[in-house]
């Protein structure tokens, strides 16, 4: 297909490189001119550092993954309007301050943002991105973040394998509303239950207002430990994306400059970049798909059908797992989604996909169709009623949940637990070869003590 061009998007990029006048939520945003991404090696760090401006302690600290995530990671924070340049500090942890003597520096790229949300003050802060590539696989790097004297806190975060290996990663569906006061308590728990997990998926919806920054700052503040030393895989939710402009949704500002995600989506469709992405982790493939994009787009849809075609068939990895907001079955009366799975349920079949994450319903399920497994969760506390779910073999309403998941060779074990730490719903994927369908073991509990069904 021909890449499609969208005013409104090619706006929502302009705001990250320069003056963005006429889009509806950025007032201006301006690139500060600190050139590329740019690895310095072993540097004599601890030399004291130039004097800068200021803009107060880093913020919103979040590592994501790049597309080798055994030889790098990617670093976002933010500072307070009118600070000067960003850079990563980072080295190979030691079990005392000892790796302060090896420590290299790599300069951001940063942007001056400002905002103008419907509700509230104008917010103007400094964006800071950059990438730390050339490391080596499954090592344990320390990094923190500034502007070269204000830092944060040494962070640690772990390169994978560069084979497949065992690991644990969470999901979360919606967060959504009251983000921190009831959100956070589930991301606590998550830590609690799979201290090990190496990445966090999010299903969409991570805030209820795109423009609202506050409910931004609410995201990073419910688990600041998570994001900072956690991969996160974000996916968009209708809530990220703005009022029509145009007859275009318009994606919140904040997604592209808070996240730095792989730009590894379709080529050359820029309204899907950092939206729709590929991560290969220890034998699994994660595919990070743009439901609302394809929903409202026929264009993007097939953007994105073209794209996951390919990286489905040609995928090295055992496990294959798909994740995006809109269900390709519903769980609540009145959201099916016939054209969105009219598209994607015989490409996630042909191709074998295990396992399918998804948000938005507001309740939860897990059922198998045709091959995959789908999930409906959601994290935060806005419930609705169920009644559309009989494809489902496990399903609630009116209960916050996460999954750990787990991959071990031709296995992997599912496991969804409430906000109160109990197992919800258990199952296992056994795999005889690569390529071959999986066998479902279930292992949810007998009894539903819970009384979790169709709760009021
Ligand atoms: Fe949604
Ligand atoms: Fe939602």
């Amino acid at each position: 297909m021909t890449p499609s061009f969208n005013p409104r998007r090619a706006c929502a990029s302009a705001f990250r490189l320069a003056t963005a006048l006429g889009c509806g939520v950025a007032l201006s945003a301006l690139l500060l001119a600190v050139g590329p991404v740019a690895a310095q090696g072993p540097a004599k760090a601890r030399a004291p550092a130039e004097p800068i401006i200021t803009g107060g302690k880093p913020q919103r600290l979040i590592v994501n993954p790049t597309e080798d995530p055994s030889r790098g990671f990617a670093v976002t924070w933010r500072m307070e309007a009118g600070a000067g340049k960003g850079l990563v500090e980072y080295a190979e942890a030691t079990p005392g301050p000892a790796f302060e003597d090896a420590v290299s520096t790599v300069m951001a790229t940063s942007e001056v943002v400002q905002y103008a949300p419907r509700n509230g003050a104008p917010v103007s802060a400094t964006a800071h991105s950059a990438v730390i590539d050339g490391l080596k696989p499954e090592t344990l790097y320390v990094y923190r973040v500034g502007d070269g004297r204000t830092f944060s806190a040494w962070r640690q975060v772990r390169t994978a394998a560069s084979t497949a290996k065992p690991f644990t990663f969470l999901y979360f569906g919606d967060v959504q509303n009251e983000v921190e006061s009831h959100g956070s308590r589930v991301m606590r728990m998550a830590r609690r239950l799979a201290p090990d997990a190496a990445l966090a998926l999010y299903a969409g919806d991570l805030i209820n207002r795109s423009d609202a920054d506050r409910e931004w700052a609410e995201w990073f503040d419910m688990a600041p430990d998570l994001h900072a030393e956690l991969l996160t895989l974000p996916s968009p939710g209708n809530h990220e994306y703005g009022p029509p402009v145009e007859g275009r949704q318009a994606l919140a500002p904040q997604w592209r400059q808070q996240f730095t995600l792989p730009r590894n989506g379709p080529a050359g469709v820029e309204a899907l970049s950092e939206t729709v992405y590929q991560v290969d982790y220890q034998g699994v493939r994660f595919l990070s798909l743009d439901a609302d994009a394809m929903s409202d787009h026929p264009e993007l849809a097939e953007a994105t059908l073209t794209w996951l075609q390919a990286r489905l068939a040609d995928n090295p990895n055992a496990w294959t797992v798909v994740f995006l907001h809109y269900p390709i079955y519903s769980t609540a009366k009145g959201r099916d989604n016939p054209e969105l799975r009219a598209a994607l349920e015989p490409v996630l079949q042909r191709y074998g996909v295990d396992l399918v994450l998804q948000g938005h319903d507001h309740t939860y399920a897990r059922g198998r169709k045709g091959g995959p497994v789908y999930v409906v969760s959601v994290a935060g506390p806005k419930q609705y009623p169920a009644g559309q779910d009989d494809w489902a073999s496990r399903k609630a309403t009116g209960v916050q949940l996460f999954q750990a998941i787990s991959v071990d060779g031709g296995e992997l074990t599912y496991k969804a637990y409430t906000a109160t730490g109990a197992l919800y719903d258990a199952f296992r994927l056994s795999k005889p070869a690569r390529g071959k369908p999986a066998r479902l073991i279930d292992l949810a509990p007998k009894s539903d003590e819970l009384n979790l069904r169709r709760a009021p």
